[in-house]
């Protein structure tokens, strides 16, 4: 197996919990160097100890970072809804409903077109520095389209779901679709989806909808999550954690008890901020989520309508500014609490055994993610021990 060590690393994000210091999050190494080995990550340590490898590669002092892990995005659509952007930021409120616009494209599109679309954004998200997603369906809304949707997401990702609960679609009535959701369309989705999702929120389905759509994916061998509290308080979060699901994402709107719920349970509470950048609603309090000890991640959500970034960088840059999270926060949430959003540990952190996913950094530090926001910095990108960018 060919061997590769980066050395020359001015300063090494590893997310090692053995590495790090006390309260640190990082497990920081300054003088460091990486041997990769095929997929893996071999070897990591200080540069002055690097064993030999076949290629060499010198980051000249500059940083190297996990890649980023985005737990959420919804990147198989068809068509573009920045008429609905631009009317927002002059004043027009977010609003849910937009989805239909997106089924009715998403419907008419090919799998050939939805595929080369989904491959443009995974390929932009990559040179970004992202080397592990989740993609959902959720603008197909029928048997068939749904069960496209995540043919097509399957060839991009194994952190496929199946969130055929995403709207009520017109022509029918939610019971009927509840019925169908857990029925045929679950059946035809299961074999290309691992998670189950649901949109619990008001215009969407209600958190007894929303249990039984989980319950029905469990009982189909797929795992939960859930989309709860974007756009107002509502019972989602607490019926997260209830289940145990591995993420519950927005958690935009939290009462004390919801804060509570998701300090007591191994649920993972992801924000969105490029949600709230893109429709101009108030920020999560993730300071208070953190203080509080929650486990917070952060993902894209990358979308045609709440928030069309595939920019990891630009979601760290906003919680640092706007959510009050560290830098190390922040770039920790956006990495390894990605990877444990996912039920991963195998991505997301630097170290023996670990996914050789890697991100070199043009920057001395990965506080430049945050300190220059809206710059490109990303230099090299390796994933699964292939140098791609
Ligand atoms: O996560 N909240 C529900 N779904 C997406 C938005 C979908 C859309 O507007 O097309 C979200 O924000
Ligand atoms: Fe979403």
């Amino acid at each position: 197996m060919s061997t590769t060590v980066i050395t020359g690393i001015g300063e090494l994000v590893t997310n090692d919990p053995d590495r790090s210091e006390p309260g640190g999050l990082l497990g920081l190494l300054t003088d460091a160097a990486v041997v990769i080995e095929g997929s893996r990550i071999a070897w990591v340590g200080l540069a002055a100890d690097a064993p030999a490898a076949d290629v060499q590669v010198d980051a000249g002092g500059r940083a190297v970072i996990p890649g980023f892990v985005d737990s959420h995005s919804h990147l198989v659509f068809a068509g573009d809804r920045s008429a609905e952007f631009e009317a927002r930021m002059t004043g027009e409120p977010y609003s849910a409903g937009g989805i239909r616009t997106t089924v009715a494209r998403t419907r008419a599109a090919t799998d050939e077109q939805l595929t080369s679309h989904v491959a443009r954004l995974v390929a932009e998200m990559r040179a970004q520095g992202t080397t592990s997603l989740e993609i959902k369906s959720g603008y197909g809304l029928s048997v068939l389209d749904e069960a496209r949707s995540l043919a097509v997401a399957a060839q991009f990702t194994d952190e496929t779901t199946f969130l055929g609960a995403h709207v009520v679609p017109a022509g029918t009535t939610p019971e009927d679709y509840v019925a169908l959701v857990t029925g045929p369309m679950l059946a035809a989705a299961a074999p290309h989806a691992r998670w189950i999702d649901v949109f619990c929120e008001d215009g969407a389905f209600d958190v007894d909808q929303a249990r039984a759509i989980l319950a029905a994916g469990s009982d189909s061998g797929l795992r939960g999550r859930l989309h709860a509290n974007q756009l107002t308080y509502g019972k989602g979060v607490q019926l997260a954690c209830e289940l145990g699901l591995a993420a519950v994402d927005h958690c935009t709107f939290l009462s004390p008890l919801d804060v509570e719920s998701l300090r007591d349970s191994r649920t993972i509470a992801t924000l969105l901020p490029g949600v709230e950048f893109s429709t101009r609603q108030p920020y999560p309090d993730a300071r208070g989520l953190i203080d509080a000890g929650v486990r917070v991640a952060l993902a894209s959500d990358c979308n045609p309508g709440s928030c069309f970034t595939s920019s990891m960088a630009l979601c760290i840059a906003l919680a640092v500014r706007e959510m009050r999270m560290s830098p190390a926060e922040a770039l920790h949430a956006a990495t390894a609490m990605g990877a444990a959003a996912l039920d991963r540990d195998d991505v997301g952190v630097l170290a023996p055994g670990k996914a050789a996913d890697l991100v070199l950094l043009d920057a001395p530090s990965y506080v430049h993610l945050a300190y220059r926001p809206g710059v490109p910095l990303v230099a090299g990108v390796w994933q699964s021990g292939r140098p791609v960018v």
